[in-house]
């Protein structure tokens, strides 16, 4: 679900009221001057008087605005830094960097060592957390519109977002910044969860990789690291320590592949290393297509394995 108006955060309930507010308003605006209008074009040319006119001009065009802007405005105001603009809450953060196209995530709890994931961003429920973002190269926007509102990326900058989820549920985030060729790809998972099953499963997640265990996932392993997948990811674990790419010692437990864009399964692996060219334009992840199918298969079992 990704929807402001179906807000499951503090600060998206407050977006979603001042919407409301703002769509009513604008209702009935709509609905006065289309009224003055039927009216006018009823009652004739020389109904009014010059200076009558200059009043309506005057009062529904300056007054009137200047009146509901302002209100507006100071609503607004009121409503909206519950969040934004406070001291850091204590508790969990969570860096999260805008890449060409998908999220490097890092988990920082309060206590205890950071944890890597990409692509998919998990929450305890009632708690604030705070991320702190950045990109490297291109601005991109943070947007998880049903728990907030969104927040730019900006090369050489760190900006802050504190969220406060206040429903457990899968809600889709997205890149809200136009930043290239694949902007559209650039998507995630957010996963609100109840805090005892968070905590688990981040536990889970600074767990090094499981060990492959049946004949094909060996295979798949053996030609993940001949074929150099290590150089650009890491693999908890194994010699695959690379970081210009996702970290994967987890990747087949998340909800989806390649930001957002594939379901995890492994005929997607498959796809996804074989065509990575033509599923994400000029990503920097380059297509395996030349290797035979049965290779393909084999990596992508694999993969699927590391839960
Ligand atoms: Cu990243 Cu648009």
């Amino acid at each position: 679900m990704q929807s402001a108006l179906n807000p499951a955060g503090l600060e998206a309930e407050r977006i979603a009221t001042l919407w409301w507010w703002m769509a009513g308003g604008t209702l009935v605006i709509w609905a006065l001057v289309v009224a003055l209008a039927v009216y006018a074009k009823r009652a004739g040319d020389d109904r009014y008087s010059e200076r009558e006119a200059r009043w309506l001009i005057l009062g529904g065009g300056v007054i009137l605005p200047t009146v509901v802007l302002t209100g507006l405005l100071i609503y607004g105001l009121w409503l909206l830094p519950a969040l934004r603009g406070t001291e850091p809450p204590p508790g969990l953060r969570i860096e999260v960097v805008g890449e060409r196209w998908w999220w490097r995530v890092r988990y920082l709890p309060e206590d205890g060592e950071p944890v890597v994931s990409a692509n998919e961003i998990r929450l305890p429920v009632g708690e604030k957390v705070e991320f702190i973002l950045s990109s490297p190269d291109v601005i991109h926007s943070f947007w998880i519109p049903s728990l907030g509102g969104k927040m730019d990326m900006i090369p050489g900058r760190v900006t802050r977002l504190v969220l406060e989820p206040r429903r457990v549920g899968r809600f889709r985030g997205a890149c809200a910044e136009f930043c290239g060729a694949s902007h559209a790809y650039m998507n995630f998972a957010a996963v609100v969860m109840e805090p005892a099953a968070f905590e688990a499963w981040l536990a889970g997640q600074a767990q090094p990789a499981a060990e492959p265990a049946e004949p094909l996932t060996r295979r798949g392993q053996t030609l993940f690291l001949a074929n150099g997948c290590g150089a650009c990811h890491t693999v908890r674990g194994t010699p695959a320590d690379g970081v210009l790419g996702p970290d994967l010692t987890h990747v087949g437990g998340r909800l989806t592949l390649a930001a957002g864009l594939l379901p995890n399964d492994p005929a997607a692996f498959v796809r996804w290393i074989g065509h990575s060219d033509e599923l994400k334009p000029e990503a920097n992840m380059p297509a395996f297509g030349m290797l035979p199918a049965a290779e393909l298969r084999a990596m992508a079992a694999y993969l699927e394995s590391l839960r």
